[in-house]
């Protein structure tokens, strides 16, 4: 029975994390700026990255509708997210919470997996960092040695990506100063994204062919299919506005309409790149790692894309900051819940930062990021958070039922339906996954098992 050990929610509300941002916080957030922060996580890599690779492999330029059932399953889990973050409105994530209501061993497996969507985002984003900027700098006559500009790939003479191990270890560095992303950067950053982007559609928009749109499905459904899989990647990061639970002046109100402006926002945003993309350059030809920008080269457009490269830039930083610094956080709420090491919850007396979990984070995200292709870790990414969500997603009818006591502040409608469209369709995604990718994530988590029941079940702070 003590697998199911559980901590109280008041104990939880008690120690707050100190150190992360989040501790006697300020009721100051509104809709606005929970849209923005939600789409300063979410736009990135995912659509300035992986639709091309998506396009040209999978969903052909049917990767529109792609987008938009992806869109429609995030929706979904964006309900029960916003229930749990009002019904346990303490900082943290999926983990957190879990661990309040579920118990300790499935509080654990969720924060496993976490950490490994987080880590693997992190390296995934960084890798897609790492293809802009080359862009960016072969624009100007500067071009890597190829044995350091991509991951390990000796049959393409490639065998670091140097870059994306940079820019993890600069972001690391800057997390660990404790210098904490404000809401006005945070903005600006997400309105360089956004005013890129309208610039890529308006000047695409000119540029487009309808006949590229044909054959609309040339891998079939199977490929949109496979092709939302990838798009989910692109949702990712909504969850953080469900973390800002606390901060947010009328949670009830404000946070989800928040979660479902951004998510609107992107949706939108990410179908009309698609067609324009789509529409301009034929698909099979999109294979590339900058596609947007690379769309404009192809129509000799080299100055908005040398603004697209440095926007899609500025954009994936932000995206990569905050999965660096949830992870860092992450690793130090389960070391302080004594389930990993009691020393990644050591805080740096100076600056109020858990310094060695975001250390172990960051060279963690950095060989990860340097050595795997980025295909590999975009599959792991979407295994690990569909899982998440379906997790999320199926607690919310379990409390509803086991605990109706909890106050609700916002609450998903139509329960049990919309969690169960959201676990069914989420599940339908994970079958698109393929067998390698499954494969790697049950090691993952047998793993995980092992630490617990070697390490955590043992150590924990409920053990006492
Ligand atoms: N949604 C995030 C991105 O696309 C992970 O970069």
């Amino acid at each position: 029975m003590s697998l199911l050990r559980k901590k109280s929610i008041a104990s939880m509300l008690q120690e707050k994390v100190t150190g992360s941002g989040v501790g006697g916080m300020k009721k100051e957030l509104g809709v606005f700026d929970l849209a923005m922060l939600g789409i300063g996580c979410i736009v990135g890599t995912g659509i300035f990255v992986l639709t091309g690779v998506a396009a040209a492999q999978h969903a052909g330029p049917g990767l529109i509708l792609s987008f938009i059932l992806a869109g429609i399953v995030c929706a979904f889990c964006a309900l029960c997210y916003a229930e749990f973050a009002s019904m346990v409105p303490v900082s943290g994530s999926a983990y957190t919470y879990s661990y309040a209501t579920f118990g300790e061993l499935i509080a654990w497996i969720l924060g496993w997996d976490l950490v490994l969507e987080y880590g693997f985002a992190a390296s995934m984003v960084a890798s897609g960092w790492s293809g802009y900027f080359q862009g960016m700098i072969s624009g100007m006559g500067i071009q890597l040695p190829t044995a350091l500009s991509s991951a390990f790939d000796p049959a393409n003479g490639t065998y670091v990506d140097l870059p994306a191990i940079l820019i993890v270890l600069v972001l690391t560095f800057i997390v660990s100063r404790g210098s904490k992303e404000s809401s006005r950067l945070n903005s600006l950053m997400v309105l360089v994204k956004i005013a890129v982007i309208l610039l890529f559609i308006v000047v695409g928009a000119f540029y487009v062919k309808p006949g590229n749109w044909t054959p609309f499905m040339p891998f079939g459904f199977s490929g949109v299919v496979t092709g939302a899989a990838t798009a989910f990647l692109s949702y990712i990061g909504f969850d953080a506005v469900a973390t800002a639970a606390e901060e947010v002046k009328n949670p009830q109100r404000d946070l989800p309409r928040g979660i479902l402006w951004s998510l609107v926002t992107c949706s939108l945003l990410y179908v009309l790149v698609t067609a324009v993309l789509t529409g301009i350059v034929p698909f099979a030809e999109l294979n590339v790692k900058n596609p947007v920008a690379f769309a404009l080269q192809y129509i000799n457009q080299n100055w908005v894309a040398g603004f697209i490269s440095l926007g899609a830039i500025v954009g994936i930083t932000t995206v990569l900051f905050v999965l660096l610094f949830g992870q860092s956080r992450l690793l130090y709420a389960i070391g302080r819940d004594g389930l990993l090491p009691k020393p990644l919850a050591r805080l740096n007396p100076k600056t109020g930062v858990p310094a060695n979990s975001t250390w172990v984070t960051g060279v963690v995200v950095a060989i990860f990021a340097g050595l795997i292709p980025l295909g590999r870790l975009a599959d792991l990414v979407s295994i690990g958070t569909l899982f998440a969500f379906i997790s999320v997603s199926l607690g919310i009818i379990i409390l509803r039922k086991s605990r109706p006591d909890l106050n609700r502040t916002f609450k998903v409608p139509l329960v049990p339906w919309i969690p169960a469209l959201a676990v069914l369709t989420c599940g339908y995604l994970l079958t698109s996954l393929p067998a390698v990718t499954w494969i790697a994530f049950l090691i993952w988590m047998a793993l995980g098992l092992a630490v617990y029941f070697a390490y955590g079940y043992k150590h924990s702070e409920l053990s006492r």
